[in-house]
């Protein structure tokens, strides 16, 4: 019943689907992924194009997505931004409508939200997001599909943010709030997440049993958490700030000593990719600890799950 209603939705923000429709994509993930690993091909996408249009350089994203469409029947075309006519001034408007002529489906890694919200508004395929300044959805469904499979569950579950208040932490907040999770982010002064998207991840959090926090201290962040999760201190596009940054961040690694104040069962996460020595030690993320490698297969099925409920 619920697959009908995602048909043609978009995936812009975690925010716009219900627990349930997020919970439909983890288990359609799930049976997927059994399915693949049993060498059984099902073909859901057959014929379908998927647009993927990146404005920024990606390695996960575009081989998940590229590879993904190809495992259900479909095909996906790379459309570099630098290529296209929205370089020499073609509206988004005008872009989405034509796109929507020849695809049946967009995936777009862009910087402004505001125009991954645009695209969506003129085109009559989904639009999928595959990461903004703002927001980075896709990663999260796969975090989350990783957390699920190590401890059996999501509720309850403390999710420890260190580091920049970016586009994973908005995220991570969002997708932890649906399900109940207590993320707490620590982040310094000037680097906190976006005020509005906190009080918005709180009041989900809120009518979810979860609980969302924004504190100063990794250690107060990281104290009991069973998912430890950072990011890198300059993302795309803020490669001019990375020395101001690097000292912004000092104290905000996450290291051995910094683990052992989380859950003796803890796990680290990082979407990757990783600047070992500044965001995280070395020794932690190839550590046993680690599962940034789970997560980035990850971004596979769920993916796959996305498409198949919006554009099968
Ligand atoms: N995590 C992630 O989105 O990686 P890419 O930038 O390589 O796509
Ligand atoms: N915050 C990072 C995530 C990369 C997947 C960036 O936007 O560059």
């Amino acid at each position: 019943m619920r697959v009908m209603t995602l048909k043609g939705r978009d995936f812009i923000s975690l925010h716009d689907w219900s627990r349930d429709e997020l919970a439909e994509v983890l288990e359609l993930a799930q049976w997927q992924k059994a399915r693949l690993k049993a060498g059984i091909r099902d073909e859901p996408l057959k014929g379908k194009q998927l647009g993927m249009y990146f404005a920024k350089p990606s390695t996960r994203t575009r081989l998940s997505f590229e590879v993904g469409i190809r495992q259900l029947g479909g095909q996906g075309l790379f459309l570099s931004a630098q290529d296209l006519q929205v370089r020499r001034g073609e509206s988004i408007a005008d872009t989405a409508r034509v796109m929507s002529r020849y695809l049946d489906g967009i995936m777009i890694r862009t910087f402004s939200h505001q125009e991954v919200v645009e695209l969506a508004e003129w085109a009559t395929i989904p639009v999928i997001n595959g990461l903004t300044d703002e927001e980075h959805p896709c990663q999260v469904v796969a975090d989350l599909l990783t957390i699920l499979e190590r401890f059996g569950r999501l509720e309850g579950l403390k999710l420890a943010y260190v580091g920049d208040g970016n586009n994973m932490a908005h995220s991570l907040m969002d997708g932890g709030a649906k399900f109940g999770m207590h993320v707490v982010v620590a982040s310094p002064e000037g680097y906190k997440p976006d005020p509005a998207r906190v009080l918005r991840a709180q009041m989900t959090a809120a009518q979810h049993g979860g609980k969302v926090e924004v504190v100063t201290d990794p250690v107060v962040a990281v104290s009991g958490a069973h998912v430890v999760y950072t990011d890198v201190w300059a993302s795309m596009g803020q490669e001019d700030e990375a020395e101001k940054r690097k000292a912004a961040f000092a104290g905000y690694q996450v290291t051995a000593e910094l683990m052992r104040h989380a859950a003796p069962e803890a796990i680290f996460m990082h979407c990757l990719p990783a600047h070992r020595g500044e965001e995280v030690a070395a020794e932690v993320i190839d550590g046993p600890q680690s599962a940034v490698f789970d997560e980035a297969e990850n971004r596979l099925h769920a993916q796959k799950a996305i498409m198949t409920l919006t554009m099968a």
